[in-house]
């Protein structure tokens, strides 16, 4: 062996800076609560570390950031909530996507758009259109996502396609699946961020965290600052990423 590859990095070296984060920004409500304030305040609070955190992520060189904002099944809440969170959305568009583009990040939204007021999916359309050329830091956020929807979704289309005798079925990889998903394109996420204190990933993302490294703290989302996104960084550092080898 040449002396030069006795210092190649062995590819499990952890990275300090994951490429692709993902952030189930959870706990909203009981920030809220536990100061005696309305649940909204919590979301809108959220909001503020929304932008942190983009400006974080752009400054620390991560590429792909995966917020999960709405739930599929964030619909069962009551309509007071849900028409707030929408409202809230459309207003953070508004005021913050300037700002993103100027930070030259590039904007996706995952989920389904067919359920979601038609002003909004405008709004998310136009954004997504205006930061297309956009390459430091590209943010998907995920509003009305659910991953077996998302799943199903692909399966139909293949179930289609061998309909047709387009896709033989003993010929399908695991490519034919992901490149149906809305992350298409894009490596899996290499951290799972999760505040609010759960330790479950509520239907987000199922198929690409097969192999992300998962962060639980007790911190509420409205409190997560940089200094604690700093902390998961650290923690993801020191994983030894072994993807099923020795
Ligand atoms: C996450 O905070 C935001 C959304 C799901 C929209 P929650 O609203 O779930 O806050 P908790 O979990 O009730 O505290
Ligand atoms: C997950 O949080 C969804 C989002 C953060 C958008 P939830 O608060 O809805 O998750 P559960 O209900 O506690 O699993
Ligand atoms: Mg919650």
């Amino acid at each position: 062996m040449g002396v030069m590859n006795l210092f190649k990095k062995k590819s499990n070296t952890p990275q300090a800076i994951p490429k692709h984060v993902a952030i189930i920004m959870d706990g909203n409500g009981r920030w809220a609560e536990c100061r005696g304030l309305p649940r909204s305040v919590g979301h809108r609070t959220g909001v503020d570390r929304i932008r942190d955190t983009i400006e974080a992520c752009v400054e620390y060189g991560v590429k792909y950031l995966t917020l999960y904002a709405f739930s599929t099944e964030n619909w069962n809440r009551p309509a007071a909530e849900v028409d707030y969170l929408m409202n809230l959305f459309m207003e953070a568009l508004q005021n913050e996507v300037p700002k993103m583009h100027k930070q030259q990040v590039k904007l996706r939204f995952i989920g389904l758009k067919d359920k979601l007021d038609p002003d909004l999916v405008e709004l998310m359309e136009e954004s997504e259109k205006l930061t297309a050329g956009n390459n430091s830091l590209t943010v998907n956020f995920a509003i009305n996502y659910g991953g077996r929807s998302e799943i199903m979704a692909a399966v139909k289309g293949i179930a289609r396609q061998v309909r047709e005798g387009e896709l033989e079925p003993e010929h399908l990889g695991e490519e034919d699946l992901a490149k149906r998903l809305f992350t298409l394109g894009q490596p899996d996420p290499d951290l799972l961020i999760r505040p609010g204190g759960e330790k479950r990933i509520s239907n987000f993302l199922i198929w690409q965290l097969a192999y992300t490294e998962l962060y639980f703290t007790d911190n509420y989302w409205p409190e997560f600052s940089k200094k604690h996104l700093l902390a998961a960084f650290e923690w993801y550092s020191k994983r030894e990423r072994r993807f099923g080898r020795v």
